[in-house]
């Protein structure tokens, strides 16, 4: 079965670009994007790559730590680096998982057989400071994906987990916030919300973002 939000990830130990990492140890208090790529040498993935290395600042911003996989050998994964570097313009400043044993891969289901029998798929975690996996989507071989969609998700997550709204459709930091339908109490909403809020439907109420 897939592993499932809420559900705690799976700790490992793995060897990787930067020596063995054990997981949970590695992660700290910090939140993770734990994420799959096929293969190395391979286009797309050159691209993820490097587009995960220049946004190092904000992740660190939101004090995220990434870490990438694949199902090659760390020594293939350190040839590939200087082609990312050089081709990317960056240093790879975050591990790759050598997870050619697949012990990461099959815990956290990276293997997709009806898509490829031998290689990961574009897997994404996010993973919060207590473990939790609190995110997770799957792109075929084919799409790299857009990492600025991670960094707006992690924004979500972040704020909704201290105030009590969601966030809308396209939502991006500094827009309007959704107010949880369970907060009716009249006082609670003008502590929450000073800055007030609008009423679409009585279900459908937008406020300015909370902490900005
Ligand atoms: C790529 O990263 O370009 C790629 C990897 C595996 C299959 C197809 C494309």
């Amino acid at each position: 079965m897939s592993l499932q939000l809420g559900s705690i990830a799976p700790d490992f130990t793995q060897d990787s670009t930067q020596g063995p990492i054990h997981f949970h140890e590695w992660a700290g208090k910090d939140w993770v994007i734990l994420f799959s790529h096929p293969k190395d040498f391979t286009p797309v993935c050159t691209t993820e790559l490097g587009a995960v290395a220049k946004l190092k600042p904000e992740f660190d911003k939101r004090h995220v730590k990434a870490i990438a996989l694949s199902v090659d050998d760390a020594d293939s994964h350190r040839r590939w680096t200087g082609d990312i570097e050089q081709t990317q313009d960056t240093k790879l400043n975050y591990p790759i998982l050598a997870d050619a044993d697949r012990k990461v891969s099959n815990l956290y289901g990276m293997i997709h057989p009806q898509a490829s029998d031998t290689l990961t798929v574009r897997s994404v975690f996010v993973i919060d400071p207590n473990k939790k996996v609190r995110a997770t989507f799957t792109y075929p071989a084919s799409t790299g994906r857009n990492f600025a969609e991670i960094l707006r998700l992690i924004d979500s997550l972040q704020l909704t987990d201290s105030h009590s709204v969601a966030t809308p459709a396209n939502w991006k930091d500094g827009e309007e916030v959704v107010i949880l339908p369970s907060i009716q109490d009249p006082e609670v909403l003008k502590t929450k919300f000073p800055k007030g809020f609008r009423v679409i439907k009585p279900y459908l109420r937008l406020t300015p973002q909370p902490n900005k």
